[in-house]
Order: C-alpha cells, then structure tokens, then sequence
C-alpha cells in the first residue's frame, strides 16, 4: 500500500545514520518539487514524481498544498508523567525569588512530587497521553519520557508504567529519573542514593520500564559522586545513562557525563570550557533546554555556538515539566535555539531531529527523511524550512505522519 505525497514545496532533511557534529550539522538536503513515497511504514521514494522507480505501484496519495516536508522532531528531555501546575511560582520569579528559593521553601519539585503521588496511575496515564497529544500536533513523533516525581520505589514504577501504557501518538522512551532530588521527607538522607542503586533501578530494569537512567547532579542535589554511583549501577544493570549537568551551576557534569559514555549531557547553561571540550571529544550529546533559561527569565543559555563549534554533538528538546518548562513545543524550541542561542536554522533542525534521535540510540531508524527509515514526518504550511523560525509563535505543522500513519 505505497502512498505519495505530492505538491510539497520543500522537503528539507538533515542526512544520515548516526550523529553530526560541527559545520555538517549546517548541511541539510533539500529537494525542490520532489515527492516522497511511504510503503510498510517507511520512506521508499524520494525525489522528482518522474523518477520513481516503476516498480514502486501507489495506492493512495496525498495533496500536500503547497507544504514543506520535514522529519518528525524527536524530543529527548521530557518530564511527561506529572500531575498538578505551578502556575503560582510565575508571579513569585516576577517579584524576585529564585527557581532555588522557590524549591528551598517547599515549592519546586517537591509539590510536582506530593501531586504525582496523590494521582492514580490511570490519571498519569491520561496526563502523558493528552501531552504527547499536544507534542504530536507540534510535530513531535518520537520522545523521551522521565520519571522522577515519584521519589520512591512505587512512585516512580507507577510514573514509568504510565508511560508505558500510554496509546501515545508519540512514539515514547522511558528514563528513570529516581535521582531527580531527595524525597521531600528525607532531604539530604544519603540512604535515599542507596535506595536507588539497590532497589528503584534493579526493580525499574527487571520490568524493563526504561531504556535510560538519569540523574540530577547540582548544587545542593546529588553531587557528582552520587550521579556516578547511580550512573553506573544502572548502566550495570543495562539502563544507559543520561545526566542533568551544569545546569542551575558548574558542577563538571559535562566531563563526568562524557566520561561514563552516557548518551547525553541535558541544559548545560553553566557548562565550562572543560566540559565543552570534553563533551566535543565525546560521542555524549549535548541536549540543549532552552526553554528553561526562557522561561526561568535567565539570560544565560548554554553556550550553543562555542559547542557546535567545538565539534560536539548537539540536540535541542523540551524539557517539558510543570515547573522550568512547561511547554511540548519543539518549534518554540527551535525559534529560541536560533533567536536566543544563535544556531542557524538548519543547525536547529539538524539538533532537534537527527542528533536527538542518536541520542536515543535510534538514528538508524528515524531523525531523517531518507529511503529505508521509519516515516515519521511533518508538514508545515511554508515554502521552505526557514519559515519554522522566521513565521514565530505559530503552529505551522498541518499534519503529522508517524511510521507512515497519518495522524492529523
Ligand atoms: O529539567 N533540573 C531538574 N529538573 C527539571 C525541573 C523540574 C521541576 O522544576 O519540576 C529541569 O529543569
Ligand atoms: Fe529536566
């Protein structure tokens, strides 16, 4: 059942199997009047209607109006599994508290976790639903999804399975964030750490309810030491690791992240030359946030130009969470990528599909629109990718195609 999509005026897409680093990540391929073919839920074709290979029969087509084509985004830093908001702290940032302050005096993290373990599982299950619903009609196809509310060994397994059961739109990959912060009734409570490594993590990697683990090493959180202990038993335990580095301070999580091997470094606003170089050398990502420094009102964002520069691997994601990033946009991502942190667009697009799905470990399966990759893509009514960032603020996706189904 071969369908074609026609009267695209663009399809821009960056290129490959695995990672781009550096100028490469500038090098889109981009097709002017061509078509692409989808059958058994892949790319078969792409290119002028006229050099489709004759053997490729279509069964079906689509009118795309004049649309431009672009790979499904591929989300990798999301919160999903949460219940209750904090709109509240929006006016106390207004008035001068800290993201800290706010967290210090039982805001913060600590209400997402009260709520999150007030809520049955069937209610997360329908709040990650009704999220990937919103991330899907952005153009987001494929997404990472955290744990990290529940902060003890039933809390989070229940996040997890919410996630699993989810009939998401959004093709999803679980982390298990345990190590999110300390459980608000043991703050500081080391044995919280052993918890993790002797309880959560086994438990979480013998129901196989996540591909990665993460952790949250800052400034009065887990320090470096913890994020390694729990890094690695997880990693012995098959969960790769992905690590919340130098986010809220400097703490070298870029160079403890490279070091492990874990598949990604995440915000990296205070990330210093070290880490830039470290992770350059590295195959860890760089997930850049910049919703965050957005939305926390900050002026710093994570030095985007000097790692693109430096060669390391870059991506870009939501971070999608009730408190520093409440958003499932990822052209909202990729506008603030490109206004505020100055990636070009291509850079932006490139970060946002083909290096975030390399992050998940999947860039042999989607991040592009090539032949013989899963046909996840999106249309935006636009002449061409440049409108993703130079037409802001609104929702140019007009359908989402995921493994070749059209979902809009
Ligand atoms: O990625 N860094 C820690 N975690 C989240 C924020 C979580 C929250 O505020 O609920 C983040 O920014
Ligand atoms: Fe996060």
């Amino acid at each position: 059942m071969a369908l074609l999509i026609r009267n695209l005026s663009q399809i821009a897409t960056p290129r490959g199997r695995g990672p781009v680093r550096g100028a490469a990540m500038r090098e889109l391929a981009v097709y002017d009047g061509a078509v692409i073919v989808i059958d058994g839920g892949r790319f078969v074709y792409i290119g002028p209607e006229r050099d489709k290979p004759a053997e490729i029969v279509i069964d079906d087509d689509v009118d795309a109006g004049g649309a431009t084509a672009i790979p499904g985004f591929v989300d990798t830093h999301t919160h999903l599994p949460f219940a209750g908001f904090r709109e509240s702290e929006l006016n106390r940032r207004l008035r001068g508290e800290s993201y800290e302050q706010i967290a210090a005096s039982g805001g913060g993290i600590a209400s997402t976790v009260h709520a999150t373990r007030r809520a049955s599982e069937e209610e997360l299950t329908a709040n990650v639903l009704a999220r990937a619903r919103t991330m899907s009609r952005y153009g987001t196809t494929t997404a990472e999804a955290k744990s990290g509310y529940g902060l003890n060994l039933d809390d989070e397994l229940k996040q997890l399975r919410a996630i699993r059961s989810a009939d998401s739109p959004v093709r999803l990959v679980a982390t298990c964030l345990a190590a999110h912060d300390f459980p608000p009734e043991r703050r500081g409570d080391a044995a919280y750490v052993d918890e993790i490594v002797e309880r959560i993590l086994p438990a979480v990697a013998e129901a196989k309810l996540a591909v990665f683990c993460d952790a949250f090493v800052e400034r009065g959180v887990f320090t470096r030491e913890q994020g390694e202990r729990v890094l690695r038993a997880g990693a012995a335990l098959g969960l790769v690791p992905r690590l919340h580095a130098d986010e809220l301070s400097d703490t070298d999580g870029a160079a403890l992240a490279a070091s492990l091997g874990a598949a990604s470094a995440d915000h990296l606003m205070h990330v210093s030359d070290r880490g830039i170089a470290a992770l350059a050398a590295s195959d860890t990502v760089a997930n850049l946030l910049p919703g965050t420094s957005f939305f926390l009102m900050s002026d710093r964002y994570a030095p985007a130009r000097k790692l693109i520069d430096a060669g390391a691997i870059v991506s870009l994601s939501t971070d999608c969470n009730p408190g520093s990033s409440m958003t499932e946009s990822m052209p909202m991502v990729i506008q603030l990528a490109t206004l505020q942190m100055k990636m070009t667009v291509e850079e932006s697009l490139t970060a946002a599909t083909l290096n975030g799905a390399y992050s998940l470990r999947l860039a042999g399966s989607i991040g592009s629109i090539e032949v013989g990759k899963r046909a996840d893509l999106v249309l935006l009514s636009a002449p061409n990718y440049l409108h993703l960032v130079y037409h802001f603020g609104v929702n140019l996706v007009v359908a989402v195609f995921r493994d070749g189904k059209n979902l809009s």
